[in-house]
């Protein structure tokens, strides 16, 4: 089984681009209801909530875990690679995806990337290595979007979703970005609103590029389960117990396809 974690049901749109690459595989779905969000917990909390989790699946006899969020990760990566045996695999924001998209914006005397995730990722040690390592910190400007966690646990995709981000947006001139990073699992159903506030802009997020690390160090590893044809199972667990609301998770899954059919996000492959 594979361990997919996240806050909330942010984590479900790389759960797709996972069964996309890695399509006979049995998942087990972790969403921390329950302490959602986590950009208002202290560190402390979220490594306790986050471990957790992990303990949950190594209990299970997970192959391995993918954290699908952003926070968690910039939070405990390295705490959690410390102490466990079996792989795990983050996300982090696509900023290199973007560099690599445009060679141009590495040059640029000003800011042209603008990275949207919660604010603990924004400040966070890690994220700003990520862009250290890239020469990036000069051209990317960070803009904290913690509310889009909240609208998306409620299902609230419409005005009011519209409103915040045209509103955030607004505090910057966007016409001299070139492209936005989703540094949030979340902010991925949010797509077709960025779409339509900035369309000039190239979009990206950083599931495909995790789906295919992923699958690489699980081939590796002799790991992937190598039925014939298509068939995967999902299994969802809230904040360690299985959901007594499969209908909800189902509404999301819905909407990731519809989203998946008409807005995929370009190029969002991340070189490891
Ligand atoms: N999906 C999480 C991320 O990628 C959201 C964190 C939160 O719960 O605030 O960062």
């Amino acid at each position: 089984m594979i361990g997919v974690f996240d806050s909330g049901i942010g984590g479900l749109t790389l759960l797709h681009e996972i069964i996309r690459h890695l399509p006979n595989e049995q998942y087990c779905y972790y969403a921390d209801t329950k302490n959602v969000p986590y950009s208002t917990k202290s560190e402390d909390q979220i490594k306790e909530y986050v471990e957790n989790a992990v303990n949950y699946f190594v209990q299970r006899k997970a192959k391995t875990i993918v954290l699908a969020c952003n926070t968690a990760t910039n939070v405990c990566i390295e705490d959690l690679r410390a102490k466990l045996t079996i792989p795990i695999i983050a996300i982090q924001p696509a900023v290199k995806v973007a560099v690599d998209n445009d060679k141009s914006v590495i040059n640029s005397q000003r800011k042209n990337i603008l990275v949207c995730a919660t604010p603990i990722t924004l400040r966070s040690d890690r994220f700003q290595r990520l862009l250290d390592s890239l020469d990036a910190d000069r051209i990317v400007e960070r803009m904290a979007l913690p509310e889009l966690v909240k609208l998306a646990e409620m299902e609230e995709f419409g005005k009011s979703a519209e409103d915040y981000i045209k509103e955030t947006l607004l505090q910057i001139d966007i016409s001299k970005f070139s492209s936005i990073v989703l540094g949030c699992t979340h902010f991925t159903y949010f797509e077709p609103i960025f779409s339509k506030l900035a369309p000039q802009l190239s979009l990206f997020d950083g599931n495909e590029g995790t789906a295919r690390h992923l699958k690489n160090i699980l081939s590796k590893l002799n790991l992937i389960s190598l039925k014939r044809g298509t068939s995967f199972s999902i299994e969802y667990i809230e904040s360690g117990k299985p959901t007594e609301n499969l209908e909800r998770f189902e509404r999301y899954n819905t909407r990731i396809e519809q989203l998946n059919k008409t807005f995929r996000i370009r190029k969002t492959f991340i070189k490891y």
